[in-house]
């Protein structure tokens, strides 16, 4: 039996766990050589460093709880833990979803990272612990020194809502803040990096240098790999090789499949993750909004609008700072909730210039705007099936509205003025909570519509080459079975093969009366739940509003059937799946 370092061992957690690996799996000679090699370290070091001046000092216990959809939260929490044992503190990471309540409110130092989502609400996993900890029967905090970071996007009404709630409530059950909780748009590296180590150095322990431990530099820890080798600020240059519309030419959509190409090392992702997009403006827009403000002819400015600044939602704080600068009563009357939320609902920046004009100056303009956000795509493709292509399903969104013709910024820059040749900055967004079983001999269920089966077909690609048989069943929804039958071909091949073990589809503009997926799975509820008994994953993309919603109540309905259509017993064993990552959701 290996003799392996204890948790109280004078070393970080992860250095703990990394040489615990090592060691485990090392055989006895390179043990030996281990000791022996330690021996020499430590005599070259000289006698005096081998002796300890004191024993370590106990470190000082810090929880970081967060709740994440995308992801954003969950990786401030991981960056937080590398600075706080830094810092001398014995920092654990706790997922919402897998946190005990009570078990929270005995932490010491408590820093709670928390997106919101839909309108207003928790992230889906985290939605448990949430209603706990808001619910009557919480437990007290006292005692618990606590930070909150909430993230969000000032385009929606409810801005970080979840991250708000969650700060006054824990002051309200007897929690003592340590530091003021920050309220983070979409850009929020930088900012979440400065008040993670300010509120870090506020709930330090003074001495905190002495209770830091030796640190072994123990590269390809897992800590270590998990940095992703690209990002939003440090952005990969891919090459586009293909773009097509895949709809009929009668259809009322337009999708598009994008193929990217790059040899770039470090260059990887799996099935599930999504790819970033740094796009660009339409530069006719960008000089529409400039000539709004009177600066149509600052060349300089166009170009900055068209790559750097989001020239095209309009928040509220914008509207508010726009009418301290002009100082006009009717914008700060429009910056009310009620007038904001009319007047924001189908406009974009440039009607609040155009509707209330004032002449601004270069830099007072780009004063109002917030950098330019990137957008995510789900992967479309496995690395397995097409080594170093990257392939990304694209709805281009575009309406008419207020007499102008309104594009959306990523989808249309892809669809309009992006070609096969042309780069385009990404990134990859990685995401563990939308992954294929690890165990591949479990059956699996893939729902989605319109461009949701994106990440469908790169499950299907990788199963295809690793030899997964396992049983499959995608449902699919879209308008037309003529014109919107995306990878169709694809879909029948797989079937054939055997890869796909079955289809179902719904084409709701098909018949008179409309069909969506949610009604597919309905008709096959006892199949469904078949299915689940013998351990299946499920797994639900595409729009929340048009898919997430529908499919999450009608499974709850499908799960209620058998216990008398008890909708509650039925939702609550939907959560059971949902905890035990057998329900995986991927909607936006
Ligand atoms: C994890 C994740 C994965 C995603 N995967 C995919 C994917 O695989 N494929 C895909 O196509 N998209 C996907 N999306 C959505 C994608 O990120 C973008 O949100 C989408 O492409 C729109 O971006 P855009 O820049 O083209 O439009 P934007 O410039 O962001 O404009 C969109 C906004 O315009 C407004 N708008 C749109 N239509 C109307 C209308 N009719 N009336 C009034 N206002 C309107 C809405 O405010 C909307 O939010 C994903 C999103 C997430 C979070
Ligand atoms: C479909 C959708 C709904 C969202 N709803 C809100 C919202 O109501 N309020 C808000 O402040 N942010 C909202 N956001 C923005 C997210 O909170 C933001 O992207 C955050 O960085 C996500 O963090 P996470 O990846 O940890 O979940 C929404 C984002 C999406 C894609």
């Amino acid at each position: 039996m290996t003799a392996l370092l204890p948790r109280t061992a004078p070393f970080a957690p992860e250095d703990i766990d990394a040489l615990n690996t090592v060691v485990a799996r090392a055989t006895p000679i390179q043990r030996s050589w281990l000791a022996g090699f330690l021996a020499g370290v430590e005599q070259a070091a000289g006698a005096a460093a081998v002796q300890p001046a004191s024993a370590p000092r106990p470190r000082v216990p810090l929880t970081l709880l967060y709740g994440s959809e995308s992801g954003n939260t969950e990786s401030l929490a991981l960056r937080a833990r590398k600075l706080a044992q830094r810092h001398g503190f014995d920092a654990r990471v706790v997922d919402m979803a897998d946190a005990d309540l009570a078990a929270i409110a005995t932490a010491q130092n408590l820093v709670v990272f928390a997106s919101t989502w839909g309108e207003g609400d928790p992230p889906q996993r985290a939605v448990d612990f949430y209603t706990r900890l808001m619910a009557d029967g919480a437990p007290r905090f006292e005692g618990v020194n606590f930070a909150v970071l909430a993230l969000g996007d000032t385009a929606y009404a409810n801005f970080c809502e979840i991250g708000r709630k969650i700060d006054a409530r824990l002051e309200a059950l007897g929690a003592k803040r340590a530091a003021d909780r920050i309220d983070l748009d979409l850009d929020f590296a930088k900012k979440a990096a400065e008040w993670t180590e300010k509120t870090l150095t506020t709930l330090a322990p003074a001495d905190a240098d002495a209770a830091t431990v030796v640190r072994v530099d123990f590269r390809g820890s897992p800590a270590a790999s998990d940095e992703p080798a690209f990002t939003p600020e440090a952005p990969l240059e891919a090459r586009i090789t293909a773009a097509v519309n895949l709809n009929g030419t009668g259809s009322s959509s337009e999708t598009w499949h994008i193929e990217l190409a790059t040899d770039a090392p470090g260059y990887t992702y799996e099935p599930g993750d999504a790819i970033g997009v740094i796009p660009e403006n339409d530069p006719a827009l960008a000089a529409d909004l400039a000539a709004a403000v009177g600066l149509g002819n600052d060349g300089d400015l166009v170009r900055k609008l068209t790559t750097a600044h989001d020239i095209t939602t309009l928040t509220r704080p914008i509207v508010e700072a726009y009418a301290k600068l002009t100082g006009r009563s009717d914008v700060a009357a429009l910056a009310e909730a009620g007038a904001f939320k009319s007047f924001a609902a189908d406009r974009q920046l440039v009607d609040l210039f155009t509707s209330f004009p004032e002449k601004l100056t270069h830099e007072q303009l780009v004063a109002l705007l917030r950098p330019l956000p990137p957008r995510l795509y789900s992967v479309a493709s496995s690395l397995k099936a097409h080594p170093g292509e990257t392939h990304l399903l694209v709805s281009a969104v575009r309406w008419r509205s207020h007499g102008r013709d309104r594009n959306g910024v990523t989808s249309t820059w892809l669809a309009d003025r992006r070609k096969a040749g042309d780069k385009a900055n990404v990134y990859v967004k990685r995401n563990r909570h939308f992954r294929l079983p690890k165990d591949s001999a479990r059956p699996i269920i893939m729902i989605g519509a319109g461009t949701g089966v994106a990440p469908y077909r790169g499950f299907t690609e990788e199963r295809a080459d690793a030899g997964i048989t396992s049983p499959s069943w995608l449902f699919f929804g879209a308008r037309n079975y003529t014109n919107d039958f995306l990878y169709q071909l694809e879909w029948q091949e797989y079937v054939q093969s055997g890869t796909l073990g079955r289809i179902d589809v719904a084409f709701s503009r098909d018949q008179p009366e409309k069909i969506y997926v949610q009604h597919r799975l309905w008709e096959h509820r006892a199949d469904i739940r078949n299915w689940i008994a013998d351990g299946a994953h499920l797994y639900v993309c595409g729009d929340e509003k048009g898919l997430g919603r529908d499919v999450d109540a009608t499974l709850a309905r499908i799960l209620a059937e058998p216990a008398k259509g008890d909708l509650e017993a039925g939702k609550a064993q939907l959560n059971d799946l949902l905890k035990s990552g057998r329900y995986q959701r991927d909607v936006y």
